[in-house]
Protein backbone atom coordinates (compact mmCIF):
# COMPACT_ATOMS: atom_id res chain seq x y z
CA UNK A 1 0.00 0.00 0.00
CA UNK A 2 1.28 3.64 -1.02
CA UNK A 3 0.31 6.37 0.95
CA UNK A 4 -2.03 8.89 -0.59
CA UNK A 5 0.65 11.04 -0.47
CA UNK A 6 2.99 9.21 -2.52
CA UNK A 7 0.06 8.53 -5.36
CA UNK A 8 -0.12 11.92 -5.68
CA UNK A 9 3.27 12.50 -6.11
CA UNK A 10 3.46 9.52 -8.87
CA UNK A 11 0.65 11.48 -10.40
CA UNK A 12 2.43 14.89 -10.58
CA UNK A 13 5.91 13.85 -11.72
CA UNK A 14 4.21 11.75 -14.68
CA UNK A 15 2.25 15.40 -15.40
CA UNK A 16 5.82 17.44 -14.94
CA UNK A 17 7.82 14.99 -17.52
CA UNK A 18 5.12 14.04 -20.06
CA UNK A 19 3.01 17.23 -20.07
CA UNK A 20 0.64 15.99 -23.01
CA UNK A 21 -0.10 12.66 -21.82
CA UNK A 22 1.45 10.99 -24.17
CA UNK A 23 2.51 7.27 -24.13
CA UNK A 24 4.63 5.06 -26.59
CA UNK A 25 1.23 4.11 -28.19
CA UNK A 26 0.38 7.29 -29.25
CA UNK A 27 3.95 8.06 -30.51
CA UNK A 28 3.69 5.03 -32.96
CA UNK A 29 0.51 5.94 -34.00
CA UNK A 30 1.03 9.00 -35.10
CA UNK A 31 4.32 7.79 -36.56
CA UNK A 32 2.34 5.44 -38.74
CA UNK A 33 0.40 8.43 -40.12
CA UNK A 34 3.15 10.41 -40.82
CA UNK A 35 4.72 7.59 -42.99
CA UNK A 36 2.30 7.60 -46.30
CA UNK A 37 2.78 11.71 -45.73
CA UNK A 38 6.41 11.68 -46.03
CA UNK A 39 6.15 9.02 -48.56
CA UNK A 40 4.36 10.67 -50.79
CA UNK A 41 5.91 13.92 -50.36
CA UNK A 42 9.03 11.83 -50.85
CA UNK A 43 7.64 10.57 -53.99
CA UNK A 44 6.59 13.64 -55.64
CA UNK A 45 10.14 15.55 -54.72
CA UNK A 46 11.66 12.55 -56.86
CA UNK A 47 9.26 13.14 -59.54
CA UNK A 48 8.81 16.54 -60.26
CA UNK A 49 11.76 18.04 -58.55
CA UNK A 50 11.61 20.12 -55.45
CA UNK A 51 7.64 20.82 -55.00
CA UNK A 52 7.64 23.60 -57.94
CA UNK A 53 4.36 25.52 -57.13
CA UNK A 54 6.13 25.93 -53.45
CA UNK A 55 6.90 29.92 -53.83
CA UNK A 56 4.93 31.05 -56.94
CA UNK A 57 3.09 33.78 -56.38
CA UNK A 58 -0.70 32.91 -56.96
CA UNK A 59 -1.34 33.46 -60.92
CA UNK A 60 -3.45 36.79 -60.48
CA UNK A 61 -6.66 37.23 -62.00
CA UNK A 62 -6.26 39.96 -64.70
CA UNK A 63 -8.89 39.58 -66.81
CA UNK A 64 -6.47 38.47 -69.84
CA UNK A 65 -6.44 35.19 -68.21
CA UNK A 66 -10.23 34.45 -68.89
CA UNK A 67 -10.84 31.02 -70.18
CA UNK A 68 -12.80 31.67 -72.95
CA UNK A 69 -10.53 34.14 -74.44
CA UNK A 70 -7.20 32.15 -74.19
CA UNK A 71 -9.01 29.18 -75.41
CA UNK A 72 -9.54 30.76 -78.57
CA UNK A 73 -6.55 31.97 -79.21
CA UNK A 74 -4.96 28.42 -77.98
CA UNK A 75 -6.55 27.35 -81.36
CA UNK A 76 -4.16 29.72 -83.69
CA UNK A 77 -0.96 29.15 -81.46
CA UNK A 78 -1.73 25.28 -82.19
CA UNK A 79 -2.22 25.89 -85.51
CA UNK A 80 0.48 28.08 -85.93
CA UNK A 81 2.55 25.19 -84.10
CA UNK A 82 0.89 21.98 -86.05
CA UNK A 83 1.38 23.93 -89.53
CA UNK A 84 5.61 24.13 -88.85
CA UNK A 85 5.59 20.71 -87.49
CA UNK A 86 3.86 18.66 -90.40
CA UNK A 87 6.88 20.80 -92.91
CA UNK A 88 9.91 19.20 -93.32
CA UNK A 89 12.62 20.68 -91.42
CA UNK A 90 15.08 19.12 -93.59
CA UNK A 91 14.02 20.61 -96.73
CA UNK A 92 13.01 24.17 -97.91
CA UNK A 93 9.78 23.89 -99.39
CA UNK A 94 9.90 25.58 -103.18
CA UNK A 95 7.76 28.34 -102.91
CA UNK A 96 9.93 29.99 -100.06
CA UNK A 97 13.12 32.12 -100.87
CA UNK A 98 15.81 32.23 -98.88
CA UNK A 99 16.58 35.66 -99.16
CA UNK A 100 13.78 38.15 -99.80
CA UNK A 101 14.17 41.14 -101.44
CA UNK A 102 12.20 44.19 -101.49
CA UNK A 103 10.21 44.76 -104.89
CA UNK A 104 8.38 48.30 -104.49
CA UNK A 105 8.87 51.51 -104.18
CA UNK A 106 7.82 52.56 -101.13
CA UNK A 107 6.99 56.06 -99.06
CA UNK A 108 7.55 56.24 -95.68
CA UNK A 109 3.96 57.11 -93.83
CA UNK A 110 4.07 60.13 -92.50
CA UNK A 111 3.03 58.43 -89.11
CA UNK A 112 3.82 55.55 -87.64
CA UNK A 113 0.34 53.47 -86.15
CA UNK A 114 0.01 51.74 -83.12
CA UNK A 115 -2.58 49.58 -83.17
CA UNK A 116 -3.77 48.26 -80.08
CA UNK A 117 -6.48 45.15 -79.91
CA UNK A 118 -8.82 45.59 -76.88
CA UNK A 119 -10.92 42.36 -75.88
CA UNK A 120 -14.11 43.41 -74.37
CA UNK A 121 -13.90 43.02 -70.71
CA UNK A 122 -15.17 39.48 -69.80
CA UNK A 123 -14.69 39.68 -65.60
CA UNK A 124 -14.62 41.83 -62.65
CA UNK A 125 -10.93 42.08 -63.24
CA UNK A 126 -11.02 42.99 -66.83
CA UNK A 127 -9.55 46.04 -68.40
CA UNK A 128 -12.58 48.69 -68.06
CA UNK A 129 -13.03 51.19 -70.88
CA UNK A 130 -12.40 54.20 -68.44
CA UNK A 131 -8.80 52.52 -67.58
CA UNK A 132 -8.11 52.74 -71.46
CA UNK A 133 -5.72 55.92 -72.04
CA UNK A 134 -6.93 57.54 -74.95
CA UNK A 135 -3.71 59.19 -76.29
CA UNK A 136 -1.81 55.55 -75.98
CA UNK A 137 -2.60 54.29 -79.25
CA UNK A 138 -3.53 55.43 -82.88
CA UNK A 139 -6.15 52.84 -83.44
CA UNK A 140 -8.13 50.84 -80.84
CA UNK A 141 -9.26 47.30 -82.32
CA UNK A 142 -12.41 46.51 -80.46
CA UNK A 143 -12.17 42.76 -80.45
CA UNK A 144 -14.26 40.32 -81.46
CA UNK A 145 -17.45 40.42 -83.30
CA UNK A 146 -18.75 37.77 -85.16
CA UNK A 147 -20.65 36.88 -88.79
CA UNK A 148 -24.30 35.68 -88.09
CA UNK A 149 -26.27 35.17 -90.43
CA UNK A 150 -23.83 37.04 -93.02
CA UNK A 151 -23.54 40.09 -90.72
CA UNK A 152 -21.84 41.44 -88.20
CA UNK A 153 -23.16 40.54 -84.67
CA UNK A 154 -22.44 42.06 -80.93
CA UNK A 155 -25.06 40.96 -78.52
CA UNK A 156 -26.74 43.36 -76.44
CA UNK A 157 -23.93 43.50 -73.41
CA UNK A 158 -21.14 43.71 -76.33
CA UNK A 159 -23.34 46.59 -78.17
CA UNK A 160 -23.39 48.54 -74.64
CA UNK A 161 -19.55 48.52 -74.79
CA UNK A 162 -19.07 49.47 -78.01
CA UNK A 163 -21.53 52.38 -77.84
CA UNK A 164 -19.37 53.37 -74.36
CA UNK A 165 -15.98 53.29 -75.88
CA UNK A 166 -16.48 55.81 -79.00
CA UNK A 167 -16.44 58.42 -76.79
CA UNK A 168 -12.76 58.12 -76.20
CA UNK A 169 -12.39 59.81 -79.47
CA UNK A 170 -13.52 62.81 -77.81
CA UNK A 171 -10.53 63.06 -75.57
CA UNK A 172 -8.23 62.29 -78.75
CA UNK A 173 -8.78 64.10 -82.31
CA UNK A 174 -7.46 61.37 -84.06
CA UNK A 175 -7.78 58.02 -82.29
CA UNK A 176 -9.64 55.34 -84.85
CA UNK A 177 -11.93 52.60 -83.28
CA UNK A 178 -12.47 50.01 -85.38
CA UNK A 179 -14.46 46.98 -84.84
CA UNK A 180 -12.34 43.57 -85.39
CA UNK A 181 -14.39 40.68 -86.88
CA UNK A 182 -13.49 37.04 -86.34
CA UNK A 183 -10.56 36.60 -84.41
CA UNK A 184 -9.44 32.72 -83.41
CA UNK A 185 -11.91 30.00 -83.02
CA UNK A 186 -14.62 32.37 -83.88
CA UNK A 187 -14.87 32.65 -87.91
CA UNK A 188 -17.63 30.13 -88.03
CA UNK A 189 -19.73 32.67 -90.47
CA UNK A 190 -17.15 33.54 -92.61
CA UNK A 191 -17.24 30.75 -95.26
CA UNK A 192 -20.69 30.88 -96.08
CA UNK A 193 -21.20 34.79 -95.86
CA UNK A 194 -18.02 34.99 -98.44
CA UNK A 195 -19.46 32.26 -100.69
CA UNK A 196 -21.66 34.45 -103.15
CA UNK A 197 -22.23 37.83 -104.01
CA UNK A 198 -25.85 38.00 -102.02
CA UNK A 199 -24.01 37.13 -98.62
CA UNK A 200 -21.69 39.47 -99.30
CA UNK A 201 -23.67 42.22 -100.23
CA UNK A 202 -25.68 41.30 -96.97
CA UNK A 203 -22.48 41.98 -95.31
CA UNK A 204 -21.17 45.00 -96.49
CA UNK A 205 -24.64 46.12 -95.77
CA UNK A 206 -23.89 45.74 -92.15
CA UNK A 207 -20.65 47.05 -92.39
CA UNK A 208 -22.23 49.67 -93.64
CA UNK A 209 -24.95 50.25 -91.12
CA UNK A 210 -22.01 50.01 -87.94
CA UNK A 211 -20.00 52.94 -89.44
CA UNK A 212 -23.45 55.16 -89.79
CA UNK A 213 -25.26 54.31 -86.41
CA UNK A 214 -21.85 53.23 -83.85
CA UNK A 215 -19.83 55.76 -85.51
CA UNK A 216 -16.73 53.61 -85.87
CA UNK A 217 -13.82 54.37 -88.32
CA UNK A 218 -13.34 51.27 -89.93
CA UNK A 219 -13.54 47.27 -89.71
CA UNK A 220 -10.71 44.66 -88.98
CA UNK A 221 -11.47 41.35 -91.12
CA UNK A 222 -9.63 38.39 -88.68
CA UNK A 223 -11.15 35.67 -90.35
CA UNK A 224 -8.44 32.97 -89.58
CA UNK A 225 -8.24 31.67 -92.10
CA UNK A 226 -9.62 31.21 -95.41
CA UNK A 227 -8.76 28.25 -96.95
CA UNK A 228 -7.59 26.70 -93.80
CA UNK A 229 -8.78 23.07 -93.10
CA UNK A 230 -11.56 23.70 -95.59
CA UNK A 231 -12.78 21.85 -98.56
CA UNK A 232 -13.81 24.86 -100.20
CA UNK A 233 -11.36 25.73 -102.63
CA UNK A 234 -12.96 28.94 -103.49
CA UNK A 235 -12.45 30.74 -99.74
CA UNK A 236 -8.74 33.00 -100.73
CA UNK A 237 -10.76 33.94 -103.79
CA UNK A 238 -13.92 34.98 -102.68
CA UNK A 239 -12.28 36.69 -99.28
CA UNK A 240 -10.54 38.56 -102.11
CA UNK A 241 -13.42 39.27 -103.98
CA UNK A 242 -15.34 40.58 -100.54
CA UNK A 243 -12.33 43.33 -99.90
CA UNK A 244 -12.68 44.24 -103.42
CA UNK A 245 -16.30 44.54 -103.06
CA UNK A 246 -15.76 46.42 -99.54
CA UNK A 247 -13.17 48.77 -101.41
CA UNK A 248 -15.44 49.81 -104.10
CA UNK A 249 -18.43 50.48 -101.95
CA UNK A 250 -16.05 52.80 -99.33
CA UNK A 251 -15.04 54.57 -103.08
CA UNK A 252 -18.57 54.87 -103.76
CA UNK A 253 -19.43 56.53 -100.14
CA UNK A 254 -18.79 60.01 -100.40
CA UNK A 255 -19.96 60.66 -96.58
CA UNK A 256 -19.03 57.77 -94.76
CA UNK A 257 -15.25 56.71 -95.68
CA UNK A 258 -14.16 53.84 -93.73
CA UNK A 259 -10.92 51.79 -92.68
CA UNK A 260 -10.87 48.73 -94.52
CA UNK A 261 -7.97 46.43 -92.57
CA UNK A 262 -6.74 42.71 -92.21
CA UNK A 263 -5.58 40.54 -89.45
CA UNK A 264 -3.33 37.92 -91.52
CA UNK A 265 -1.05 35.70 -90.58
CA UNK A 266 2.61 35.12 -90.22
CA UNK A 267 3.33 31.54 -91.13
CA UNK A 268 4.28 30.99 -94.93
CA UNK A 269 2.72 27.92 -95.33
CA UNK A 270 -0.96 29.71 -93.89
CA UNK A 271 -0.18 32.45 -95.76
CA UNK A 272 -0.02 30.92 -99.55
CA UNK A 273 -3.32 29.09 -98.92
CA UNK A 274 -5.48 32.83 -97.80
CA UNK A 275 -4.33 35.21 -99.74
CA UNK A 276 -3.59 36.92 -103.00
CA UNK A 277 -1.46 39.42 -101.36
CA UNK A 278 -0.58 41.52 -104.28
CA UNK A 279 -4.33 41.69 -105.12
CA UNK A 280 -5.30 42.35 -100.88
CA UNK A 281 -2.51 45.30 -101.52
CA UNK A 282 -5.00 47.25 -103.83
CA UNK A 283 -7.75 46.97 -101.48
CA UNK A 284 -6.83 47.21 -97.54
CA UNK A 285 -5.42 50.27 -95.86
CA UNK A 286 -3.46 47.93 -94.05
CA UNK A 287 -3.06 44.33 -92.58
CA UNK A 288 -2.28 43.26 -88.80
CA UNK A 289 0.75 40.69 -89.39
CA UNK A 290 -0.16 38.16 -86.31
CA UNK A 291 3.78 37.78 -85.62
CA UNK A 292 3.53 35.60 -82.60
CA UNK A 293 2.49 32.29 -81.59
CA UNK A 294 5.69 31.16 -83.65
CA UNK A 295 6.31 28.73 -80.52
CA UNK A 296 3.80 27.21 -78.41
CA UNK A 297 3.64 23.75 -76.84
CA UNK A 298 1.65 21.19 -78.57
CA UNK A 299 2.28 17.69 -78.57
CA UNK A 300 4.18 17.60 -81.63
CA UNK A 301 5.88 20.82 -80.83
CA UNK A 302 7.74 19.62 -77.86
CA UNK A 303 10.01 22.20 -76.99
CA UNK A 304 10.61 25.57 -75.81
CA UNK A 305 10.96 28.32 -78.04
CA UNK A 306 10.14 32.48 -78.48
CA UNK A 307 6.80 33.49 -79.11
CA UNK A 308 7.83 36.56 -81.06
CA UNK A 309 11.52 36.37 -82.12
CA UNK A 310 12.73 39.31 -84.35
CA UNK A 311 15.33 37.58 -86.22
CA UNK A 312 15.95 33.56 -86.25
CA UNK A 313 17.96 32.05 -83.67
CA UNK A 314 21.17 30.93 -84.16
CA UNK A 315 20.68 27.12 -83.89
CA UNK A 316 17.82 27.52 -86.56
CA UNK A 317 17.57 26.05 -89.85
CA UNK A 318 15.32 25.83 -92.97
CA UNK A 319 12.03 25.87 -92.26
CA UNK A 320 12.34 26.81 -88.65
CA UNK A 321 14.73 29.97 -89.64
CA UNK A 322 11.68 31.64 -91.01
CA UNK A 323 9.67 31.79 -87.93
CA UNK A 324 10.13 35.06 -86.95
CA UNK A 325 8.56 38.86 -87.22
CA UNK A 326 11.93 39.74 -89.63
CA UNK A 327 11.20 36.65 -92.16
CA UNK A 328 7.18 36.88 -92.27
CA UNK A 329 7.05 40.85 -92.33
CA UNK A 330 9.78 40.74 -95.76
CA UNK A 331 7.97 37.41 -96.86
CA UNK A 332 4.33 40.10 -96.92
CA UNK A 333 6.05 42.47 -98.86
CA UNK A 334 7.73 40.20 -100.87
CA UNK A 335 4.61 38.66 -101.86
CA UNK A 336 3.26 42.46 -103.00
CA UNK A 337 2.36 44.12 -99.77
CA UNK A 338 3.41 47.71 -99.59
CA UNK A 339 5.86 47.72 -96.79
CA UNK A 340 3.78 51.32 -95.52
CA UNK A 341 0.64 48.78 -95.03
CA UNK A 342 2.08 46.15 -92.86
CA UNK A 343 2.10 46.53 -89.78
CA UNK A 344 4.13 44.02 -87.40
CA UNK A 345 2.08 42.23 -84.61
CA UNK A 346 3.57 42.43 -81.39
CA UNK A 347 2.49 40.68 -78.54
CA UNK A 348 2.13 41.84 -74.28
CA UNK A 349 1.53 38.21 -73.34
CA UNK A 350 4.15 35.66 -72.97
CA UNK A 351 4.28 31.41 -73.26
CA UNK A 352 4.60 29.35 -70.79
CA UNK A 353 5.81 25.96 -70.93
CA UNK A 354 7.09 22.81 -68.33
CA UNK A 355 10.62 21.69 -68.86
CA UNK A 356 11.42 18.19 -69.19
CA UNK A 357 14.50 18.75 -67.43
CA UNK A 358 15.11 21.39 -65.22
CA UNK A 359 18.45 21.21 -66.27
CA UNK A 360 18.13 21.83 -69.62
CA UNK A 361 16.66 24.88 -69.95
CA UNK A 362 17.72 26.59 -73.22
CA UNK A 363 15.95 27.20 -76.71
CA UNK A 364 14.55 23.73 -77.99
CA UNK A 365 14.69 22.51 -74.44
CA UNK A 366 12.23 19.50 -74.07
CA UNK A 367 9.31 20.86 -72.64
CA UNK A 368 6.08 18.20 -71.47
CA UNK A 369 3.86 20.72 -71.54
CA UNK A 370 2.54 24.43 -69.88
CA UNK A 371 3.89 25.79 -67.31
CA UNK A 372 1.88 26.92 -64.17
CA UNK A 373 1.98 30.68 -64.90
CA UNK A 374 -1.18 31.86 -66.73
CA UNK A 375 -3.45 29.62 -68.62
CA UNK A 376 -3.27 27.29 -71.42
CA UNK A 377 -0.04 28.37 -72.15
CA UNK A 378 -0.82 31.93 -72.17
CA UNK A 379 -0.16 34.63 -69.48
CA UNK A 380 -0.26 38.21 -69.72
CA UNK A 381 2.95 40.53 -68.67
CA UNK A 382 1.49 41.36 -65.17
CA UNK A 383 1.51 37.61 -64.26
CA UNK A 384 4.43 37.14 -65.82
CA UNK A 385 6.55 40.29 -64.37
CA UNK A 386 5.05 39.83 -60.61
CA UNK A 387 6.24 35.87 -60.88
CA UNK A 388 9.92 37.30 -61.84
CA UNK A 389 9.15 39.88 -58.91
CA UNK A 390 8.50 37.45 -56.30
CA UNK A 391 11.28 34.87 -57.36
CA UNK A 392 13.72 37.35 -57.87
CA UNK A 393 13.94 35.74 -61.21
CA UNK A 394 16.64 37.79 -63.79
CA UNK A 395 15.61 36.82 -67.24
CA UNK A 396 17.94 35.87 -69.86
CA UNK A 397 17.91 37.86 -72.89
CA UNK A 398 18.36 36.01 -76.38
CA UNK A 399 20.51 38.34 -78.23
CA UNK A 400 19.52 36.34 -81.82
CA UNK A 401 15.82 36.66 -81.14
CA UNK A 402 16.22 40.57 -79.27
CA UNK A 403 13.72 38.60 -76.70
CA UNK A 404 14.10 37.31 -72.71
CA UNK A 405 12.81 34.24 -71.09
CA UNK A 406 13.26 33.32 -67.39
CA UNK A 407 13.60 30.21 -66.25
CA UNK A 408 12.70 28.77 -62.60
CA UNK A 409 12.89 25.21 -61.41
CA UNK A 410 10.29 23.29 -64.71
CA UNK A 411 9.17 26.95 -65.38
CA UNK A 412 9.92 27.92 -68.85
CA UNK A 413 8.51 31.72 -69.76
CA UNK A 414 9.04 33.11 -73.05
CA UNK A 415 7.53 36.91 -72.93
CA UNK A 416 8.59 40.57 -74.41
CA UNK A 417 9.64 43.46 -71.95
CA UNK A 418 10.34 46.75 -72.43
CA UNK A 419 13.69 46.31 -74.11
CA UNK A 420 12.94 43.37 -76.41
CA UNK A 421 9.74 45.73 -77.98
CA UNK A 422 11.78 48.87 -77.89
CA UNK A 423 14.38 46.79 -80.14
CA UNK A 424 11.51 45.44 -81.95
CA UNK A 425 9.66 49.02 -82.39
CA UNK A 426 12.82 50.40 -83.62
CA UNK A 427 13.21 47.64 -86.42
CA UNK A 428 9.99 48.53 -87.45
CA UNK A 429 10.67 52.00 -87.66
CA UNK A 430 13.96 51.69 -89.26
CA UNK A 431 12.68 49.12 -92.04
CA UNK A 432 9.77 51.59 -93.08
CA UNK A 433 6.86 49.00 -92.17
CA UNK A 434 3.63 50.63 -91.44
CA UNK A 435 3.82 50.41 -87.73
CA UNK A 436 3.40 48.22 -85.16
CA UNK A 437 0.14 45.74 -83.47
CA UNK A 438 -0.32 44.91 -79.85
CA UNK A 439 -2.17 42.05 -78.52
CA UNK A 440 -3.25 43.32 -76.43
CA UNK A 441 -4.27 46.27 -74.61
CA UNK A 442 -5.43 43.98 -71.95
CA UNK A 443 -2.39 41.38 -71.42
CA UNK A 444 -0.52 44.43 -70.79
CA UNK A 445 0.21 45.66 -67.10
CA UNK A 446 -2.74 48.13 -67.05
CA UNK A 447 -2.54 48.78 -63.64
CA UNK A 448 0.77 49.43 -63.08
CA UNK A 449 1.67 46.39 -61.08
CA UNK A 450 4.99 45.53 -62.21
CA UNK A 451 8.13 47.10 -60.17
CA UNK A 452 10.86 46.14 -62.85
CA UNK A 453 13.38 48.38 -64.41
CA UNK A 454 12.03 51.04 -65.73
CA UNK A 455 8.73 50.04 -65.45
CA UNK A 456 7.95 50.48 -62.01
CA UNK A 457 4.34 52.03 -61.30
CA UNK A 458 3.84 53.13 -65.12
CA UNK A 459 0.42 51.81 -66.81
CA UNK A 460 0.78 50.03 -69.76
CA UNK A 461 4.58 50.10 -69.61
CA UNK A 462 5.11 47.44 -72.97
CA UNK A 463 3.23 49.47 -75.28
CA UNK A 464 4.52 52.71 -73.77
CA UNK A 465 7.58 51.31 -74.80
CA UNK A 466 6.75 50.84 -78.14
CA UNK A 467 5.30 54.78 -78.23
CA UNK A 468 8.53 56.35 -77.56
CA UNK A 469 9.96 54.64 -80.08
CA UNK A 470 7.38 55.89 -82.61
CA UNK A 471 7.55 59.34 -80.77
CA UNK A 472 10.92 59.77 -80.31
C1 LIG B 1 12.04 15.00 -95.17
O1 LIG B 1 13.18 15.30 -95.93
C2 LIG B 1 14.19 14.32 -95.92
C3 LIG B 1 15.41 14.84 -96.67
O2 LIG B 1 15.06 15.42 -97.90
C4 LIG B 1 13.60 13.03 -96.57
O3 LIG B 1 14.57 12.00 -96.53
C5 LIG B 1 12.37 12.61 -95.78
O4 LIG B 1 11.76 11.50 -96.42
C6 LIG B 1 11.35 13.75 -95.70
N1 LIG B 1 10.27 13.38 -94.81
C7 LIG B 1 8.99 13.59 -95.12
C8 LIG B 1 7.98 13.18 -94.10
O5 LIG B 1 8.64 14.10 -96.18
C1 LIG C 1 15.89 39.82 -92.39
O1 LIG C 1 15.21 39.36 -93.55
C2 LIG C 1 15.81 39.74 -94.76
C3 LIG C 1 14.92 39.29 -95.87
O2 LIG C 1 14.70 37.90 -95.83
C4 LIG C 1 17.20 39.10 -94.86
O3 LIG C 1 17.81 39.52 -96.05
C5 LIG C 1 18.01 39.52 -93.65
O4 LIG C 1 19.24 38.84 -93.68
C6 LIG C 1 17.27 39.20 -92.36
N1 LIG C 1 18.02 39.74 -91.25
C7 LIG C 1 18.52 38.97 -90.28
C8 LIG C 1 19.32 39.66 -89.24
O5 LIG C 1 18.29 37.77 -90.22
C1 LIG D 1 -30.20 34.04 -87.97
O1 LIG D 1 -31.19 33.41 -88.77
C2 LIG D 1 -31.93 32.42 -88.11
C3 LIG D 1 -32.84 31.75 -89.14
O2 LIG D 1 -33.49 32.71 -89.94
C4 LIG D 1 -32.70 33.05 -86.94
O3 LIG D 1 -33.40 32.08 -86.24
C5 LIG D 1 -31.70 33.74 -86.00
O4 LIG D 1 -32.39 34.44 -84.99
C6 LIG D 1 -30.84 34.72 -86.77
N1 LIG D 1 -29.82 35.24 -85.88
C7 LIG D 1 -29.52 36.53 -85.78
C8 LIG D 1 -28.52 36.91 -84.76
O5 LIG D 1 -30.05 37.36 -86.50
C1 LIG E 1 -26.14 32.44 -101.72
O1 LIG E 1 -26.01 31.52 -100.62
C2 LIG E 1 -27.20 31.40 -99.85
C3 LIG E 1 -26.90 30.45 -98.71
O2 LIG E 1 -25.90 30.95 -97.92
C4 LIG E 1 -28.37 30.90 -100.71
O3 LIG E 1 -29.53 30.86 -99.95
C5 LIG E 1 -28.56 31.84 -101.90
O4 LIG E 1 -29.54 31.32 -102.76
C6 LIG E 1 -27.27 32.02 -102.65
N1 LIG E 1 -27.46 33.04 -103.67
C7 LIG E 1 -27.05 32.90 -104.91
C8 LIG E 1 -27.34 34.03 -105.84
O5 LIG E 1 -26.45 31.91 -105.28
Amino acid sequence: MFSEEHNRYVLLQRDIRNPWLCDKKTVALLGCLMLPVTFFCATYVILFGICDELGYPRPQFDGFNAIEILERNQLRAELYSNTHAHGNYSEIPEEIPKDIHIHHADYTPEKLKLICYYNFPSNDFSLKINEIDPNLCTHLNLAFASVVNHSIYLDEEHLGYLTNIIPLKEKNQYLKILLSIGGAGNNNGYPEMVKNHTNRKTFIQSVLNYVKDYKIDGVDLDWEFPGENSADHYQKMHFTQLLSEIRKTINKQPKYKFLLTVAVAAPNEIIDVAYDVSYMNEYVDFINLMSYDYHYYTKITPFTGINSPLYQASNEKFYLSTLNINYSSHYWNYLGMDKSKIVVGLPTYGHTFKLTNSENHGLYAPALGFGHLGSLGFASYSTICTFLQGNHISPIFDMDTFSPYAVKYYEWISFDDQQSLTYKAEYIKSNNFGGAMVYSLNADDYKGDCDMGTSSGIKFPLITAIKNVFDG
